[in-house]
């Protein structure tokens, strides 16, 4: 008899991501923190979600918003303490919740330790830990430039040298190399393994095994070789979630990232489907409309592609990401309707969903009247450039209103208190004004909302086996309105169905679905051939008995 494999827990988790800055304040200082997280656990709970991913709360210069670490083993005290994150991962624990550190090990801090003592001399224990090239004052090494703008190569006078780092100047590149920085990471990981955390979010992770000689970032050739030592030496250890976030990803690959022998991760956080909407071999400033037909071939491939073979995360949203209701949906006269539907097609798809604060209500982008609103690192830099490369302020600002990462770290929308009940101080960034319309208590008491929306979606994942494990098939695939597909397991088939867009949309197949059950659905009354603006629903059937 055929054994049934049992799955893994997170096939059928759904994951909430905190950007700990925005999230809630409890002290008044304007910043969010672990006990404003801790205070709004069950809220979490009553969501339905399965595991937290914060992303990075150690200690900081906060040059990247926690993303440039100077200790990993501390929490900034702009955040807590370690007794806090203790106790943050108990109070979680007490609601099924499982702790997602972020791991950021590309990069560290120029002020962490490491990078301190790096910097004293050649022949320091510790100078090998990052990647340097010998040179000469105003000549890089090459021409390789970082994410964030300017040059990848940093000159340090007194060493004579030029350190490499793919992000700001305040983010060094680890010298994954070095078998001694791996050991120290995976000492560091099993530290807090013993904590109770329960996965890592691996930020960049298919940049650390860089070969800048050869212009080399992503996908080096000894990436592989050194994410199975990881895993094998540290997360193998435990029964954990691990994600690797990796933008340049592929469906090759990716089924090495997630292969369900476990030798690397639990599943891969790929980017594809998110930089469709801007002019070919150009950056994500240059806008573009959406190519639908293209983005749903894509994402059908993803879907095709690592059904059993891999295990990929659903998301729409996160804190690099604009606000996809704004993005893709309707923010002004459908934004409720827009913002079920793009939950609905994700979260139908097989992997694992992941929600973004404030994308459980429809959160929107903001326009903050002018560039000192602002304090992402990546914006501030790319509109100094572009001023001075002659782009008008207008267009820059277009740019910014549509791409800016600060779209997704104005502050959680909780009430329509003052400053959203985010914080009795003031936010280190602004409130978006539409916290007013837009909040979880308003959202909360409302069984029509885009929060009650969510909570079915997250429950409907624990009902239905299908949403884990059936098979994908995209229908109507040239058509330029309807996302529709099926998915098929042994015993129930299920079709999404949506119109993606605010003119009513012809989808016959509906007829042949008429005795249906109906699990979700975003309007009221019975879904027709017609769909209305933005209508989305999910449909099931089970099979026949043989
Ligand atoms: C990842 C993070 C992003 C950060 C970058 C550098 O892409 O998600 O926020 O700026 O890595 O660490």
């Amino acid at each position: 008899m055929k054994e049934m494999k049992k799955q893994p827990w997170w096939k059928n988790a759904v994951v909430y991501q905190i950007y700990p800055k925005s999230f809630q304040d409890s002290g008044g200082d304007g910043i969010g923190d672990i006990q404003g997280i801790i205070s709004r656990l069950d809220y979490l709970a009553d969501l339905g979600i399965d595991a937290v991913w914060i992303s990075p709360m150690y200690c900081s210069p906060q040059d990247d918003n926690g993303y440039d670490i100077s200790d990993y083993q501390d929490i900034d005290p702009m955040f807590g303490t370690l007794a806090d994150m203790e106790e943050l991962i108990a109070e979680a624990k007490k609601r099924n919740i499982r702790i997602i550190m972020d791991l950021v090990l590309n990069h560290t801090s120029d002020e962490h330790r490491w990078f301190l003592e790096a910097k004293k001399g050649k022949d320091n224990p510790y100078h090998d830990y990052y990647v340097w090239r010998d040179g000469v004052a105003g000549e890089f090494p090459n021409d390789m430039k970082a994410t964030f703008g300017g040059p990848a190569w940093e000159w340090v006078p007194e060493l004579k040298q030029y350190y490499f780092h793919q992000f700001s100047v305040k983010q060094p590149d680890l010298n994954w190399e070095n078998p001694r920085v791996r050991r120290e990471i995976y000492d560091m990981i099993l530290w807090w393994m013993d904590k109770g955390v329960g996965g890592f979010r691996l930020d960049v992770i298919d940049q650390i095994a860089k070969e800048p000689d050869k212009k080399i970032t992503n996908n080096g050739p000894r990436l592989h070789e050194f994410l199975q030592e990881m895993s094998r030496e540290t997360f193998q250890k435990g029964d954990l979630i691990t994600v690797g976030e990796a933008w340049g990803a592929n469906t090759e690959n990716a089924k090495l990232y997630s292969d369900p022998d476990g030798s690397e991760f639990s599943m891969v956080f790929q980017f594809e489907h998110m930089v469709m909407d801007q002019q070919p071999g150009k950056e994500k400033w240059d806008l573009a409309p959406l190519p639908f037909v293209k983005m749903k071939q894509c994402m059908a491939k993803w879907q095709t592609e690592l059904h059993g073979t891999g295990w990929n995360s659903l998301f729409l949203d996160n804190h690099d990401l604009p606000r996809i209701v704004s993005r893709w949906g309707d923010d002004k006269n459908y934004r409720k309707e827009s913002a079920k539907m793009l939950a609905a097609v994700l979260h139908g798809m097989q992997g694992t969903p992941y929600i973004y604060q404030g994308e459980e209500l429809g959160m929107t982008n903001v326009k903050f009247a002018d560039i000192t609103h602002y304090k992402d690192i990546e914006t501030l830099n790319l509109y100094q450039e572009r001023l001075e490369k002659g782009y008008s302020r207008e267009e820059v600002m277009e740019s910014i209103y549509a791409k800016s990462r600060d779209n997704a770290r104005t502050p959680m929308q909780w009430s329509k208190e003052a400053n959203a009940g985010f914080t009795t101080g003031k936010p280190w960034i602004e409130v978006n004004p539409n916290y007013v319309e837009i909040n979880a208590e308003e959202e909360r008491r409302d069984p029509d909302s885009v929060f009650a929306f969510y909570r079915r979606l997250t429950h409907l994942r624990k009902e239905y086996p299908v949403f884990v494990e059936g098979r994908f098939d995209l229908l109507m695939e040239e058509d330029e309105q309807i996302f529709a597909y099926t998915r098929t397991s042994e015993n129930e088939e299920m079709l999404v169905c949506a119109n993606f867009t605010g003119e009513p949309a012809e989808c016959g197949l509906i007829g042949t679905w008429k005795d249906a059950q109906m699990l979700i659905h975003n309007y009221d009354g019975d879904v027709s051939e017609t769909l209305r603006p933005y209508e989305a629903c999910i449909i099931l059937r089970r099979k026949k008995e043989n």
